[in-house]
């Protein structure tokens, strides 16, 4: 991202601190806080080692900042007054210390400078009412702080994060031209018969984001590896015959992510129709993401789409309905349709309904649906209907009266290629649903 662009960003960020502040003010004088002090958090040691994992930061920061280097480093938020960004610069010749920020959103902040993460206990001190987010540290203990993590404050900012400003939605469709760029690449490397770990440095160097960059550990898998739903093993060579390719992997910019499953067939045959069909019902359940639509009953309209594909291909004999009530299309469809998107890949407050807090439960019979609120202007959701042949839950059907409603042919016809997954990330408007990830893969190269 270069300096020209992301100067473009700069007064959507501004609108957007204005939305942020607006919905912490609510938060703090409903729970009775006068500030926050939110902590990115602290490197973490591996065990009898030197060697830190890799950092992220916490995602309350990163709603404020995309400062990424930000290990030790806080955000103080008081209503109506400048924020502060407490940015610890050690002096260390081991490491090279990162750079005092200077870009599109730091105009905002009033920096303060440490060499020392124990400095900033004289930048906290004096704040009363202090809620303080993130990880906690036992040496915080007497820094002064009211409240750690409450959690009355924390429903209330979860609730309002599904609510995405311009900004957010902006980094996320810029994101989603990096991430199909990245795509494009790995669908090469298949098509000219690489290996799962090929495919993987393809995508890494195509999206220009290092491992740790990008926003969740990609899916990268061949043949039957593609029933495995987040299969993490790299096969160093290609398969002896290559039959089909699955790909989960996003990007992220500015800590926002997004989140792409692609599958594709080496050859044009009925596992290809098979994918044509799973992408035309995805295509139909993105257009049912619109303000005042309870996402659980999208969840349970891919229940019917992928049931009707399942019979479309003869691999089961029930009707969509009927495959629904039963849970012979959870034999295939085994996990939820979507989850919120953001921060956080798994966005957070996929269940709270209200900002108080209150949860809204899964329908019975559907353990992994990740989100249940009804939909708003702003949300932004995945689209991820699958359907897979996973030896675990077939050998369970198969001893079940569902077993009877199953063409054990199709299935040992399908199983060698393990799955179908299409995944695109969806903005819901006041309107007609804005896709993120059509068009950036119609534009990318
Ligand atoms: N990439 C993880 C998911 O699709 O939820
Ligand atoms: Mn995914
Ligand atoms: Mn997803």
């Amino acid at each position: 991202m270069n300096a020209q662009s992301n100067a473009s960003l700069q007064p959507l960020y501004a609108a957007h601190l204005d939305i942020q502040r607006r919905h912490t003010d609510e938060a703090l004088a409903a729970t009775g806080f006068d500030a926050l002090a939110i902590y990115a958090g602290a490197q973490h040691m591996q065990f009898l080692d030197d060697q830190p994992y890799p950092f992220k930061p916490n995602p309350h920061f990163r709603w404020w900042t995309p400062l990424a280097e930000a290990a030790d480093c806080w955000i103080v938020y008081r209503p109506g007054q400048r924020l502060q960004l407490i940015f610890l610069q050690p002096a260390d010749y081991w490491y090279k210390p990162p750079e005092v920020p200077n870009d599109f959103w730091t105009d905002a902040f009033d920096i303060k400078i440490i060499r020392e993460a124990s400095e900033a206990k004289a930048h906290l001190a004096g704040l009363t009412r202090c809620a303080f987010i993130g990880e906690w540290r036992e040496e915080f203990t007497d820094w002064g702080f009211t409240g750690r993590n409450p959690e009355p404050l924390m429903h209330r900012l979860h609730y309002v994060r599904a609510f995405k400003t311009e900004y957010e939605v902006e980094c996320m469709r810029r994101a989603s031209r990096t991430a199909a760029r990245a795509h494009k690449a790995a669908e090469a490397a298949f098509r000219s018969g690489a290996s799962e770990y090929e495919i993987q440095m393809a995508y890494i160097s195509a999206s220009g984001q290092t491992e740790n960059e990008l926003p969740y550990p990609n899916i990268v898998c061949l043949n039957a590896n593609t029933a495995v739903l987040h299969y993490q093993n790299l096969e160093r060579t290609p398969p002896a015959e290559m039959r089909s390719f699955l790909i989960d992997a996003g990007a992220q910019l500015h800590g926002y992510a997004v989140d792409i499953t692609r599958t594709y067939s080496q050859r044009d045959d009925d596992y290809a129709a098979m994918i044509k069909a799973m992408d035309e019902q995805q295509l139909g359940l993105c257009s049912e993401v619109r303000a005042g639509v309870d996402y659980a009953e999208i969840h349970l309209s891919a229940h019917r789409r992928i049931a009707k594909i399942l019979r479309d291909f003869d691999v089961i004999t029930a009707s969509p309905e009927e495959a629904l009530a039963s849970g012979l299309s959870s034999v295939f469809f085994p996990h939820g349709i979507g989850h919120l998107l953001g921060l956080q890949v798994h966005d957070v407050a996929g269940f709270t309904v209200s900002p108080d807090g209150k949860q809204k439960a899964r329908p019975p019979g559907h353990p992994y649906l990740r989100l249940t609120r009804t939909l708003e202007p702003g949300f932004v959701v995945t689209i991820e209907p699958g359907l897979y042949f996973i030896d675990q839950l077939l050998d369970k059907a198969r001893t079940s009266p569902l077993g009877k409603q199953i063409n054990w042919q199709q299935v040992e016809r399908f199983k060698p290629y393990g799955g179908v997954r299409v995944e695109d990330d969806v903005v819901c408007t006041s309107d007609e649903p804005e896709n993120l990830t059509r068009p950036a893969f119609a534009n990318a190269n």
